[in-house]
């Protein structure tokens, strides 16, 4: 992250000629940016604001470029999961316009003219999208883009209620392209999201958030502008620029939205209902959604956590593989009862179980060892799990693998060691935690009871 002054600001003269080299020599066409400038627009939305949470988003569009962005903005941020709005008073009969309105009115985004809006716009929107003008608007907002203007400036001055976020993209409409908020009543966005390069304004801009889209320029314009721009990472569309806001850890809370989980819908048995959400969080596409963290204590009764990756659940229990010299073996070996806990970010949700944990049937830790890639048997024997690694260390693990990876170079079959295999915990107790609005999360406990000689579980509510 570079300090504010690291950063490449262009000129108003710089911005449009950038603009225009790229649609000249270097092959662009204005849809294709404003594609990836809106894209950009929603990603930045997306990494700061979350859908659960600013769901309502109104976008106020102006007739030229900075509408467009902001149109394409929209329809992203309808695929993204929010819920936008669309003002769009002066339109224009440009096809490549009339396209994106048609894109939106597709996905029944709803447009809203000036008069439509509502007095106070926190009320209805969680954000609002100032789309209006860009760096090559000159003078003063023209009806009804001043009013429009004058909203925003209104909103920021709301004290003492949850007022909608402004977002500006490129330039705070009204804002003069170089020295910005000349007289210091203009909008103050709460986010920028600068496009190719940030523009001089942008260095007046004190809301908490700039982000930096449009990741499409070519070495030809950082050339010839000596651009110094902050790398963008992985596959992101945006990057931040500056420092993101001080945040204060123990204010750091979600206000979770979740379905319903009401003890009349759960399913009787809580292996069910733990297949039901572990299907949803594989839906849902969570990275590794089968780490638990097991935790164990010995005969001291220190108890000890780690990750632990869950390779088969059934009306038995809960399994997972592992090292029988490791800590967590000499511990279960001492104390057989044991904890798992899952905990599935995305879906605002814990499922705690309890119970005491057995071996799983040599032959059951055979068959599973075999299914593994071959390097993963390997590292299995080398790893004396837990245990302090002799001499020169990493390179004393490497050394005896290249030496076993020889050895079964032929494709023989890799002997499991005697000292790996499968646990089982038989679980005696669950809860099952979602997240919910104002702290009022749900909790479903499992436990079991005998009735006529069958163990059948019963579901209490837990005060959150
Ligand atoms: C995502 C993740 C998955 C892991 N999966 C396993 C596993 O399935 N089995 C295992 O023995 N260790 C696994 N580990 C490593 C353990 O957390 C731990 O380091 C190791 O088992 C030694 O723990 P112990 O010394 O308490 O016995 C995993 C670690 C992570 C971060």
């Amino acid at each position: 992250m570079g300090s504010f002054d690291s950063f490449s600001y262009l000129t108003q003269r710089e911005a449009v000629e950038v603009d225009e080299l790229l649609m000249g020599p270097l092959g662009f066409s204005v849809d294709q940016l404003m594609e990836l400038a809106g894209l950009s627009v929603a990603t930045s939305i997306a990494e700061v604001y979350k859908p659960s949470d600013y769901s309502r988003v109104l976008t106020i569009c102006g007739p030229g470029n900075n509408g467009g962005d902001g149109l394409v903005a929209a329809r992203h941020l309808h695929h993204f999961g929010y819920k936008p709005l669309v003002c769009y008073p002066k339109r224009t009969q440009n096809p490549l316009y009339a396209g994106l309105v048609t894109q939106l009115e597709a996905l029944s985004i709803p447009f809203l003219s000036v008069e439509d809006l509502p007095s106070d716009l926190s009320n209805d929107f969680d954000i609002v999208v100032d789309a209006m003008f860009g760096f090559s608007f000159h003078g003063s907002p023209r009806p009804p883009f001043d009013d429009l203007v004058h909203r925003f400036v209104s909103l920021h001055n709301q004290i003492g209620q949850k007022r909608s976020v402004i977002i500006s993209i490129d330039i705070p409409s009204g804002w003069h392209v170089e020295e910005g908020d000349v007289d210091g009543t203009g909008i103050k966005p709460d986010m920028l999201v600068s496009l190719t390069a940030p523009k001089l304004c942008a260095k007046k801009f004190i809301g908490p958030h700039h982000f930096l889209g449009g990741r499409f320029v070519p070495p030809a314009i950082v050339e010839k502008y000596k651009l110094v721009l902050p790398p963008y990472s992985g596959t992101s569309m945006c990057v931040r620029i500056g420092k993101p806001p001080q945040i204060d850890i123990s204010a750091l809370r979600e206000n979770y939205i979740s379905p319903e989980f009401l003890e009349e819908q759960v399913e009787a048995d809580p292996i069910n209902q733990f297949r039901k959400w572990f299907d949803d969080a594989l839906a849902a596409g969570l990275k590794e959604p089968n780490a638990m963290a097991l935790s164990t204590a010995g005969k001291d009764g220190k108890p000890s956590s780690r990750i632990v990756l869950l390779k088969g659940v059934d009306k038995d229990g809960f399994v997972w593989y592992t090292n029988f010299e490791s800590r967590k073996a000499r511990e279960l070996s001492e104390n057989t009862h044991a904890s798992l806990l899952f905990y599935w970010d995305d879906l605002n949700r814990q499922v705690r179980v309890e119970g005491s944990v057995q071996k799983v049937s040599d032959e059951k830790s055979k068959q599973y060892f075999h299914s593994r890639p071959r390097g993963s048997q390997i590292g299995a024997i080398v790893s004396k799990q837990s245990s302090v690694v002799p001499g020169t260390g990493r390179h004393v693990l490497h050394q005896e693998y290249k030496e076993l990876e020889q050895k079964y170079a032929d494709q023989s079959l890799i002997p499991k060691p005697k000292n790996w295999g499968g646990y089982r915990l038989i679980p005696n107790a669950f809860e099952f935690w979602q997240g919910q609005k104002s702290r009022l999360h749900d909790r479903l406990r499992y436990s079991p009871h005998e009735v006529n000689d069958q163990r059948l579980w019963k579901v209490e509510r837990l005060a959150p």
